[in-house]
Parts: structure tokens; C-alpha cells; sequence
């Protein structure tokens, strides 16, 4: 039977809003009274915070998920003459890093089904150049991080976790980003908390930690009581007024996931069109539901659907980018993305990001899949 569910308003539902409360304004509008507006305590305390929630020794705040990212390059001496090992299928800062200290990123396609890096692949595109394995937790769910540490560990290599939408998801209990060398986070507008503009790297490493803080602050070393240039070090750092706007979003972020998870099951029980494949969570693995990303088959058409829903005030978009088929990469590296990452390049044509945020109610959800349940 078809149920009508009725907006309960005719709002646009966009594809994504923060939620931003009274109360993290006021934390924001304490800092700007202060006068301190760079780096300070507030950037520290958050660290603490961040540090005892990912359960590791350090966390260094940055400007922004692609700061975060650059830096563990530089801190990890990447350079050109090596490669790193992608997946196809991320958004394309992963693989711009890469490009931007002069290496080269070697592409993998993902699993079909949970849209990360496919382990079983990744074996074959190491060469006597790589140097790291940046595994990407797409949309939010964990890549299958043990065995990807299994393989770094076997060939030596370096473990960056690109985590930018998954802070709060987990393996084995294990929260994405804790693994490898370095963890990533991103602080933008779509993921569980914000600053606008942010991000944070986590390790368990005193020396890597030590060198990211310096990177971060134009190469200066205090350690001596004076400063000292010790690196050509970039201004990477955080504001203390972004970092007051994440401290309660951070307090609250386990209910914050665990809302967003029961508007997931939400689409999961209501979303019955037979040309739409929905994301499933295998194992021991949580998610961080950072997007809710499915797939549109044939007769459907995914570009089609984009404008139809907006028709209906619901905001949509493609997911993901399959990186090589960029114009910049497909000039440089010339790959058939069709025929060599069969499943990014179909995550990056038919898939399809849902709105999925504590905003939303449960009702929003059911008229949500209800329209798409209308798609023929
Ligand atoms: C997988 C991934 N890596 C890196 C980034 C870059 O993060 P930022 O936008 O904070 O620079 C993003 C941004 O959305 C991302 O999704």
C-alpha cells in the first residue's frame, strides 16, 4: 500500500545543513569578546577533547581536511619519484595532495557495495616507488583498515587515513583514523561537526606529531624556549573561534551519530524502488553516515533524478568524484576510467547522496523515500 506522507511544510529540504546551536554561538561570541582570534587554548582544549574521544596520543587542528592532508605528506617526507596508493573513487583533494608534493597517485578501483578502497587490488599497484597507502573511509563507513595495515605493514609502507567524513565510525571498535601513521579529519559544512573551514590529523607517533605542529606554524620550533625556523613551515593553524564552534558540537557528537544512524535504518526500512541499490555495513564495522549514498539503475537516471527530486524540494547530488576521470588527472595520466575502475567510475555516474542530518525528522525521511520510491 502507498502511503502519502505530506511534508509538513513546503520548505526545500537541502542536501545538507549543520546544526548549529544558541549555545555554540555563545562559545564563538566569548572568543570574539576576548580579542584572541588565532591559535590558542580553545585550539588546545579541543585537541585534549578530540585526543581522548579517537582514544589517541595527539591531534593537531588545521585550517582545513586538505591542510591536514598536505601536512602528513610533508611530515612524512613524500616527494616526487614516489607514489601513493588511492582509491579511484574520493573527493579529489585526496588525490590533489598527492600531485601538490610532487608524487604520483596511483589509482584503485573500490568495492561496488561499500564504495572503499578494494583490498584485493591493492597488492598489485605496489612498485618499488610507493610509499604510502592513503585509504579513503568513503561517505563515512571504515575502509576494511586491518587488512589494509596488514598489507602496509608487509611492504613497508606508509598508513594516511583519509577519514575527512568518518570521524566517529569504527572497525573492530577501532575509530577510523587511529591506525595508520596519521588520521585525517575534515571540519567542513557536510561532516559531524564544523567550523566552517577545519580539520584536525591524529597520531600515536611524538616525533610525526611534533614535526605537523611545527609545519603547521610557518616551521617553528619553541622547544628551545626561543623561536627557532626550523622547516619551511605554512600557516595551517586553526582559529580559536572555530575551535569554540566545534567544542559543543564535540560534546554532543555521539548522539549526533547515533541520530543519524536511526534516520539511515529510516531509509534503509523505506526505500522500496527496485532500481535503487542502498549502502549496507558489513562486519564489525560502524558508519559514520557522514552521506547516504545509493546507487540508480537503469530505467532510472541519476541526473534525471537530481532535478525531478528538486521538483519535489529535495536536494540531492551525485557523491563522489571517480578522481581519474577529472579532466586535470585524465590529461596527466590518460586511464580509461570505464574499463579500469569499473565501480568508481559507477559510484561517480549512478550514485546518488540523500539529505541525512540532525536537522531531518524520521518524516522527513519517510517523504523523502516515498518520492523517490516514485521514480520510474
Ligand atoms: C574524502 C575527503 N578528503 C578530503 C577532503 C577535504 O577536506 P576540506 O574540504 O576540509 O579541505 C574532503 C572534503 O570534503 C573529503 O571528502
Amino acid at each position: 500500500m502507498e502511503v502519502n506522507i505530506k511534508m509538513t511544510s513546503n520548505r526545500f529540504i537541502p542536501l545538507a545543513k549543520p546544526n548549529i546551536l544558541e549555545s555554540d554561538i555563545e562559545n564563538v561570541a566569548k572568543v570574539l569578546r576576548s580579542g584572541m582570534l588565532v591559535q590558542g587554548t580553545e585550539v588546545l582544549n579541543l585537541e585534549k577533547e578530540l585526543a581522548d574521544f579517537l582514544n589517541v596520543k595527539h591531534v593537531i587542528c588545521l585550517s582545513n581536511g586538505t591542510a591536514t592532508l598536505h601536512t602528513a605528506l610533508m611530515v612524512l617526507d613524500i616527494k616526487e619519484g614516489d607514489e601513493v596508493i588511492i582509491p579511484a573513487l574520493s573527493y579529489v583533494a585526496t588525490a590533489n595532495v598527492i600531485e601538490r608534493v610532487g608524487a604520483t597517485p596511483i589509482f584503485v578501483d573500490v568495492d561496488e557495495r561499500s564504495f572503499n578502497i578494494d583490498v584485493t587490488e591493492i597488492e598489485a599497484a605496489i612498485t618499488s616507488r610507493t610509499k604510502a597507502i592513503m585509504p579513503v573511509h568513503e561517505f563515512g563507513l571504515v575502509a576494511d583498515i586491518g587488512e589494509i595495515k596488514r598489507i602496509s605493514d608487509k611492504h613497508n609502507l606508509f598508513l594516511i587515513e583519509d577519514a575527512a567524513c568518518a570521524l566517529g565510525s569504527s572497525e573492530n571498535g577501532k575509530m577510523a583514523g587511529t591506525t595508520g601513521e596519521f588520521g585525517s579529519f575534515s571540519f567542513h559544512p557536510r561532516k559531524a561537526i564544523t567550523s566552517g573551514e577545519g580539520g584536525c590529523l591524529c597520531t600515536n607517533d611524538d616525533k610525526l606529531a611534533e614535526k605537523a605542529r611545527i609545519l603547521r606554524n610557518h616551521g617553528i620550533d619553541m622547544s628551545s624556549g626561543e623561536m627557532t625556523f626550523v622547516e619551511a613551515g605554512l600557516n595551517y593553524r586553526m582559529t580559536d573561534f572555530q575551535a569554540a564552534l566545534l567544542k559543543g558540537q564535540l560534546e554532543r557528537v555521539k548522539d549526533t551519530l547515533s541520530y543519524k544512524s536511526d534516520l539511515s535504518d529510516c531509509y534503509n526500512r523505506s526505500l522500496t524502488n527496485p532500481n535503487i541499490t542502498v549502502p549496507i555495513v558489513k562486519g564489525t564495522k560502524t558508519h559514520a553516515w557522514q552521506t547516504y549514498h545509493v546507487l540508480i539503475e537503469s530505467p532510472l537516471e541519476r541526473d534525471q533524478m537530481i532535478s525531478k527530486l528538486k521538483e519535489k524540494g529535495i536536494g540531492t547530488n551525485y557523491g563522489a568524484q571517480c578522481m581519474p576521470a577529472q579532466e586535470f588527472y585524465f590529461k596527466k595520466y590518460k586511464l580509461d576510467s570505464k574499463s579500469l575502475f569499473p565501480n568508481a567510475y559507477k559510484a561517480y555516474t549512478q550514485g546518488l547522496a540523500l539529505p541525512l542530518y540532525e536537522l531531518l525528522t524520521i518524516q522527513d525521511i519517510e517523504y523523502i523515500s516515498q518520492q523517490v520510491n516514485q521514480q520510474k
